[in-house]
């Protein structure tokens, strides 16, 4: 555990030092759960963004971007359901003052019992080696039984308490299980109560005329209430979608776990609209390509975990959360969910508006269902960080840090290096970024030692070094070095560009 929580700090403090991730407003201490993306950060997060939106919109003849305003309609809110569901049930301990959710005090209490279960598998599979038989081990392994079993009760009696809102027995489970405030060791704890996510703002100059607002919590109603612009002016025929990137707010009381949790976030979510009866075929369609995209950008299979809802949004017939192994654990990524034809419904009663589709074939008009893939943009951002985050021992006992982004996202593509800072190198090293820069990030760097040089753009994620050395000058080749293997070799400066090309290249990894 101390090992974990040491390297997310790393993570952090990295993330810092080599400009992806500051406190927001840090000058002035910062402002809790918000941060800002520095001139690394902004890159990387603007390529998970073309990443996705190239993958989800580009490839998909039936899939068109949307981009719908923050601020919307109040009683889009009401229709959604978020003015009167989009609750956290929280509770107070009573010693240390501090605040949790009281879902993911328990989630928390069995994904630890989980974890003893993974402790024993993993015993077993060092004992027995090549024969080990994970599947029938843990059908028959009678301590494994009990806790897969204990783990299972708690989050179904969980998932009923939520489902029933009975907030009487979420504290209860809390009090049988003997779950203690992380904080003070205390199990004096308050009732447990509902508290709505929604930031609420106004619209207007005087206060008696101005109308309230909320800064919306997901993008999907933005998608929603377009259903029919997009669908009449870009002539689409179900099944389609429409996909959207943007900020999102919202009001979260526990906000901890860096750029996880925050309370102004970016989602990338696509509402994909279906005939009735054939959700649940398009449901495993995407969680399969939404997979698929995930493992295109090899971060390791073995970091991904799927996590099938046992209390569906109030909106849902389906869903399912991928989790990755962030730092602190298995957490949820991305979310799936059949949303069914709840949100176009709820609009039509609360506008009076017709958000149906004509459909040729069936001959018939009906309210699509949807099916929803919702992944949080920070999230993947610090999943991408955090996993290409290594510490590696070199030959001759020395060690480096290095971030190996996947190349197609890393903020700069190739760092251009003169080997001293004379001669005419920084010269033919200007000269070969003014030919690069049109096609790829590059930056120059001509301080320090080569050697200290190769280390620092390692640290910050840049796939290639390029080093012009006094040879250059008369063969007009460079010498190239790979971030990952720091295997190099020599080459013409005329083929930088498809050498770069190969290795960043959006259509070489996605049909990797
Ligand atoms: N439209 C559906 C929806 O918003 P959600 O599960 O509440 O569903 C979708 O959110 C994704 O948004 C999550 O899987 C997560 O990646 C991201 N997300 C949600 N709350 C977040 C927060 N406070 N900070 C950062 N990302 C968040």
């Amino acid at each position: 555990m101390a090992k974990q929580e040491d390297f997310f700090r790393n993570v952090i403090s990295h993330a810092k030092e080599y400009g992806y991730i500051f406190a927001s407003s840090e000058i002035y201490d910062g402002l809790s759960a918000v941060y800002d993306y520095g001139q690394n950060g902004a890159e990387l997060k603007k390529n998970i963004k073309d990443y996705w939106w190239k993958s989800m919109v580009q490839l998909h003849q039936n899939i068109v971007g949307l981009d719908a305003a923050i601020l919307m309609h109040p009683t889009t809110w009401k229709a959604s359901g978020h003015v009167d569901a989009f609750n956290d049930p929280l509770i107070d301990n009573k010693d240390s003052k501090k605040r949790y959710r009281a879902d993911v005090l328990v989630e928390d209490y069995a994904e630890k019992i989980n974890q003893k279960a993974q402790k024993e598998i993993a015993k077993a599979k060092k004992r027995f080696g090549d024969k080990f038989n994970e599947e029938e081990f843990v059908a028959t392994n009678p301590r494994v039984i009990r806790y897969k079993k204990e783990e299972r009760e708690i989050l179904e009696r969980l998932a009923k308490s939520l489902t029933d809102e009975d907030l009487v027995d979420v504290k209860a489970l809390i009090e049988e299980l003997g779950i203690a405030c992380p904080e003070s060791g205390s199990k004096n704890w308050t009732d447990v109560k509902q508290f709505n996510l929604m930031f609420g703002t106004k619209l207007g100059a005087s206060a008696d005329s101005a109308t309230d607002l909320y800064l919306r919590p997901e993008t999907a109603q933005g998608i929603f209430v377009n259903f029919s612009n997009v669908q009449k002016t870009g002539r689409m025929k179900i099944p389609f979608g429409i996909a959207q990137i943007g900020k999102a707010f919202r009001n979260e009381i526990v906000a901890r776990q860096f750029i996880f949790r925050q309370r102004e976030f970016e989602q990338m979510e696509m509402q994909f609209f279906v005939r009735p009866g054939e959700e649940l075929k398009w449901f495993e369609h995407w969680k399969e390509t939404r997979q698929n995209w995930h493992a295109s950008l090899g971060l390791g299979e073995e970091n991904y975990r799927f996590h099938d809802h046992e209390k569906m949004a109030h909106y849902a017939n389906a869903a399912t959360d991928i989790e990755f192994n962030f730092p602190f654990g298995f957490k949820e990524l991305e979310g799936i969910h059949s949303r069914t034809d709840f949100d176009l419904k709820a609009h039509e009663e609360h506008s009076g508006k017709k958000l149906r589709f004509y459909d040729p074939e069936m001959k018939e008009n009906y309210v699509p269902y949807v099916i929803e893939t919702s992944i949080g943009l920070d999230r993947m951002f610090l999943a991408v960080f955090s996993a290409s985050l290594k510490e590696e021992e070199l030959e001759g006992g020395t060690s480096r840090t290095v971030l190996k982004l996947p190349a197609v996202l890393a903020p700069t593509k190739a760092a251009v290096l003169p080997l001293v800072k004379k001669d005419g190198l920084p010269e033919l090293a200007h000269e070969i970024i003014e030919e690069l820069k049109w096609d790829f990030r590059v930056q120059y760097d001509e301080k320090d030692a080569i050697g200290r040089r190769y280390r620092r753009q390692d640290a910050a994620g840049t796939p290639l070094c390029i080093t012009v050395d006094h040879d250059s000058l008369e063969d007009k080749k460079v010498t190239v070095r790979y971030r990952d293997t720091m295997e190099q070799k020599r080459v013409a400066i005329t083929e930088l560009k498809e050498i770069i090309q190969q290795e960043v290249d959006f259509k070489s990894w996605m049909k990797k």
